[in-house]
Formats: structure tokens, sequence, C-alpha cells
């Protein structure tokens, strides 16, 4: 394979939900650039090369299948293409630690700093790094010291640019994102880096939407934009609470405060809970962060957030024991969605998970449905084995069941044919509509009990 010229070889680091889809958008956008994605999970690689991509994220198959093997390539050769690489992105995972000091709370770096090192290793000239995964603002300076502390004469650059990508709309954030942020030091070699970065994404993106910043505003930035985002669910969520002892209805209320423009329409639908691997994750980076500066009633009000949404989750599956008798033991119950929301496979934090669990502890039988998440779900639910049934087709979940709960908003679900489910279901027949997308008042007719969130439940009890 000839390479192009010096400076357009571009390499990332991690080909996972950030890393595959981000690094398709500039190869197809970018067709001067030359753009390798590396993992050290090979079957994850032999996916990204077949026509089965290891994520589902609607549209991508097409984007992909323009420029594999044109200017995007996928391989497990790290070291020879970090040689190579003028520009390297690491969207490796930083997830939540498990162990030791800031267990719980804290990032764990370890793959990200076993990648900085395998950097310095294989690099032979200057490089540009670029976070792209989710770090804690500051890693930038770690970065550095790693990486610059070399007697290889050699000089890295680092900048950060979060990723801001939402699984399930991947394709056309990506197309058409809010904004890009790039933040670098604001030396001359951060600023002449700088300006190559902005020239990678002005290939598609208006000018006015790339936003560029010092790099520790840049880190901090993202994990800000996920606990706000997070927040807006907790706090319309703690408010579908109050709807329910009250008469009041969340839809009604959401639509009331959304029409004002200092709030916004978006991101007020109340639900079971928000899921995804990052909201949970980044919201206990940015606490932990908070307490490591003695910022406590900081870290305090952040981490309300997370309590609301267990406590939504909790209440879901509460509800759903009290007024099946006080007792799912041995009643089949059907749960539509798996996934943490539409249009993905991920199920990575999904209510989902919380929701099945507790049923199989009341000793309910679960069988789960979901259009695309089902291979994840099983690996989730691993530890129950057989005790589960999985079936994607929603029909087959539902025969013989004395509940379906709907945990993960597919639009596929709001046009099934609701009357033959429930002449193959136990009577009475409830339904949990843990994401409020259903017509309601027809189940009711039909025959259902229907409980949803946030408004008085349709009971023929
Ligand atoms: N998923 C999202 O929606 C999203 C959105 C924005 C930002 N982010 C952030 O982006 C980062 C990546 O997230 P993701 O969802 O793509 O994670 P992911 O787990 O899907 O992918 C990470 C990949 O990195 C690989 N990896 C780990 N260590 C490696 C190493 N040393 N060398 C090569 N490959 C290595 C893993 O095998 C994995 O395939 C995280 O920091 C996350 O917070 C995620």
């Amino acid at each position: 394979m000839a390479h192009k010229k010096v400076d357009k070889r571009i390499l990332c680091i991690g080909a996972g939900y950030v890393g595959g889809p981000t690094m398709a958008a500039i190869a197809l956008h970018c067709p001067e650039y030359e753009v390798t994605v590396v993992d050290i999970n090979a079957a994850r690689i032999a996916a990204w090369q077949s026509d089965e991509l290891p994520i589902y994220e609607p549209g991508l198959l097409d984007v992909v299948k323009k420029v594999r093997d044109k200017n995007l390539f996928f391989s497990t050769e790290i070291e020879n293409n970090i040689k190579n690489a003028d520009i390297i992105f690491v969207s490796v995972n930083t997830p939540t630690k498990t162990f030791g000091e800031g267990a719980g709370k804290a990032a764990d770096l370890q793959y990200w700093e076993k990648t900085a090192r395998e950097i310095l290793r294989a690099s032979e000239h200057d490089k540009i790094v670029v976070e792209k995964s989710t770090l804690p603002v500051r890693t930038a300076k770690a970065m550095d010291r790693i990486l610059n502390d070399n007697n290889k004469g050699i000089h890295f650059e680092v900048l950060s640019n979060p990723e801001f990508l939402a699984e399930g709309t991947a394709v056309a954030d990506l197309e058409h994102p809010d904004r890009v942020l790039i933040g670098s030091h604001e030396s001359e070699t951060g600023l002449a880096a700088r300006k190559k970065l902005v020239d990678i994404f002005a290939h598609w993106i208006p000018r006015e939407r790339i936003v560029t910043s010092n790099v520790w505003s840049a880190e901090l930035s993202k994990l800000v934009a996920n606990a706000f985002l997070a927040q807006r669910i907790s706090s319309i969520n703690s408010i579908s609470a109050l709807c329910e002892k009250t008469e009041a209805n969340i839809s009604e209320v959401a639509h009331a405060i959304g029409m004002d423009g200092r709030i916004g329409s978006k991101f007020l639908n109340a639900s079971v809970g928000f899921g995804g691997s990052c909201f949970k994750k980044d919201i206990l980076n940015l606490v932990y962060i908070a307490e490591n500066y003695g910022l406590h009633e900081v870290a305090q009000y952040w981490e309300s957030v997370i309590k609301i949404n267990e406590y939504q989750e909790r209440r879901f599956v509460q509800q759903m024991i009290k007024v099946m008798f006080n007792t799912v033991a041995g009643k089949k119950i059907a749960l539509f969605g798996f996934a943490f929301k539409k249009d993905t496979g991920d199920t990575r934090e999904s209510p989902a998970i919380f929701v099945a669990k507790k049923l199989i502890e009341e000793k309910g039988m679960v069988i789960v449905s979901d259009p695309k998440a089902i291979p994840n779900a099983k690996n989730d639910l691993l530890e129950f084995g057989e005790n589960i049934v999985y079936e994607p087709d929603p029909y087959k979940a539902a025969q013989g069941a004395h509940a379906i709960a709907i945990l993960t908003e597919w639009d596929m679900y709001k046009t099934l044919d609701y009357k033959r489910i429930y002449d193959s279901m136990e009577t009475p027949a409830f339904i949990f509509d843990g994401r409020n997308i259903l017509d309601h008042d027809r189940l009711f007719e039909i025959g259902f009990s229907v409980f949803r969130i946030g408004r008085p439940s349709l009971t023929h009890f």
C-alpha cells in the first residue's frame, strides 16, 4: 500500500462506538488522508472488515462501505501503524475504576496510559496525539509527561477533541455536529497542531461550528455536557414521581415548560431512567474531580443526578411487583427492549439490566426481546443462564405472559398489533410503559391494565 504524503496519515487507536464511526466520517470527507483504525480486539477488527459491523448504528455500514479499503483501513497491527502515523486519535475505553483509590468514581485510565506508552515506544518522528476518549480534566498534562519525557528527540503535541456523538444517531451527528471542539496548548506548537485538526474537520463542517479552546476547557466541557444532559433527564424524572401523586400529567408539564425558550424542549421525556456507557461514568468522574479539589457541595450536587436515576429505575420495578399483587414469582414477564435507547444494540448501563435482575430475584420468568441488543443482553445476564428466554419476535415473547414492560423506545413497539398480543397473554394482562411511547387509551380499551411514567394508571380493577 503506497502511503500518502507526510501529515496525511491518521491513526485511531480503539475501534469502538466512537473510533469506528468518527474515522469513517473523516475518511469519507477527507479523501487525501489515509485513515487506519487499530484495536487489540481482533474479533472487533474482523467485524469492521465485514458487513456485520461490531456495532449497530443506522447508516453506518453505507458510509464504511464507501471508504473501506480505499482510505479507511482496520487492523490489529498497532506498532507499525503508530510508527507511520502523523496524527493519532486515541479513543480507547475509559470506564469507572473498580478497584483501589477512587474505586466506583474515578476514571480507570489504565488503557489510556498503556496506549500512551505504546505510542512512545513505537514512534520515530513528531506526532500529534488527540484525546478522543472522555477523560478527567488535566489528563493532557499526564499525557504530556509520559510522551515528552523521552530521549528520542521526538515532540508530541497533545490535543483534546472530545466526541459529542450520540449512539443511535452517530452518523447524522458526525455529518452535522452542533459543534466540534478542539482544545490545545496555546504555545506555538500547540496552535500549529490545533490548525491541522481544524483543517481536517473544515472539510465538511462550517468553520463557525469548529470551536477552539485551551486544552483544559475542552477536556472539562465533555464531562459537563454529559452531566447537563443527564441532569435534564433526572430533573424531569423526579417530577414524574410527583405527577403520579398529584394527577398532573408529565407529558403536559414537559410540553409546557419546554416551550420556554430558556428551557428548551429536548431531552424532557420522562422514562424508566437513563443508561448508556457515558452519563453515569462521566458524572462520577466529575464528582470525583470535585471531591479531589475539596468542592464537596459541587460533588454532592452532581451525584444527586445519579441518585435520582437509580431511584427511578427502582421505583419502576417496585411498582411492577406491587400492582401484580405483590408477587411476580412464576409469572412470565416480557421485556420489550433491552438496549439503553433505540437504534443501538448497546446495553451498557441500560435500565433493562436492573429491571431484569430485580424480576429474576423475585423469581419472575423473564423473556428478553429486542431487535438489535440480544447478543449484548445475553452477555449482561450471563449469570442467569437458562433462566432467561431471549426472543427477538415481540409477538412470540409476549405469548402466555402476564405482563409486558417497554424498556427501550424502539419505533417498532408503537405499531405492534396489541389486540393480537393481548389475546395471547394471561389475564389480567399488564403493560408497563417505561418510555411512555404507546397509545395508552387504546391499550386500556383492548383490556390491558396500563402503567406509565408520570401519569395516572389505567386499570380494570
Ligand atoms: N459511546 C459513546 O456514545 C461515546 C460518545 C462520546 C465519547 N465517548 C468516549 O469515547 C471513549 C471510547 O468509547 P467507546 O464507546 O467507543 O468504547 P468501546 O469500549 O466501544 O471502544 C474502545 C475500544 O478500545 C480498545 N482498546 C482498549 N485498549 C486498547 C489498546 N491499548 N490498544 C488498542 N485498542 C484498545 C478496546 O478493545 C475497544 O474496542 C470513552 O472514553 C467514552 O467515554 C463515548
